[in-house]
């Protein structure tokens, strides 16, 4: 059976996460710059929102710029702050005709009022795709995402709309940058390190991890179908006992 059909037939994962790691290796092994190994990073973003559609994924949630990527190389940050724009040029046929609805977690007061609008926009226009959403993660910070929140409930308390006594994990997940997201299933980190990076640290409270040494560019789908067959083969225990024996 072809590895497809075969995680057809299990159950997917409602929620994919991947850090798109390796860019820049991926890049220097050609010969090439690191502008060139985003360029194409942010394609492939393309491919595997497709194929993650088509597999009946619901949200995939990828890593484009963190918090912390701003102490990189002026003209490198520059780089990246023009590809959501990009981006758009190139997927949005596509995306339209597979129904894809387009979110962005993060801040929105530093990466300028050109791409603060774009994402109003295509979140706008995108809204009502019944198909995957693909939430870009973009100067996102899992820490800072968990700040936004509690700052938001701390205003809420503040103007005596919110009771201190009746704050619940609800209300923290509540306030997150798209409470409507389920929590993570599993997270993919291409290109060899083992660590979370900042990413989605309410969200990835239970997910399974996965981690392969190919670099984001060379990601492809065959790679994303093996991640889902291995993660079919995992028991889930959500803290609990096991439910039942495979
Ligand atoms: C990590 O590789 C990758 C990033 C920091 C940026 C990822 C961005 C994209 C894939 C494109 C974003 C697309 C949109 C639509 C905004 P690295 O640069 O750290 O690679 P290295 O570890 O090999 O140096």
């Amino acid at each position: 059976m072809a590895l497809k059909d075969k995680v057809l037939n299990n159950e997917v994962p409602r929620h994919v996460a991947i850090i798109m790691d390796g860019n820049g290796r991926w890049a220097k092994k050609r010969g090439r710059g690191r502008s060139y190994g985003h360029e194409q990073g942010a394609l492939n973003i393309k491919n595997i929102a497709l194929e993650a559609n088509e597999l009946g994924i619901e949200v995939l949630s990828v890593y484009a710029f963190s918090t912390e990527n701003w102490k990189r190389p002026k003209d490198e940050i520059d780089f990246l702050m023009q590809l959501p724009k990009r981006f758009e040029e190139k997927y949005k046929d596509d995306f339209k005709e597979k129904a894809i609805r387009v979110v962005f977690s993060g801040r929105r007061d530093r990466i300028g009022e050109d791409n603060k609008t774009f994402m109003e926009e295509t979140e706008e226009k995108t809204k009502d795709r019944k198909g995957l959403t693909l939430n870009i993660c973009f100067d996102y910070g899992g820490q800072t995402e968990m700040l936004h929140s509690m700052s938001s409930i701390a205003k809420k308390v503040e103007a005596g709309t919110l009771y201190a006594e009746a704050i619940t994990l609800d209300t923290l997940k509540n306030h997150l940058y798209h409470p409507e997201l389920p929590a993570v299933d599993l997270m993919i980190r291409t290109s060899g390190a083992k660590r979370i990076s900042n990413f989605m640290l309410w969200q990835l409270s239970y997910a399974e991890f996965y981690f392969t040494n190919t670099h984001w560019p060379a990601f492809k789908e065959k790679q994303l179908q093996k991640a889902l067959l291995n993660f079919q083969q995992r028991d889930r225990k959500f803290g609990g006992l096991l439910k039942k024996k495979r």
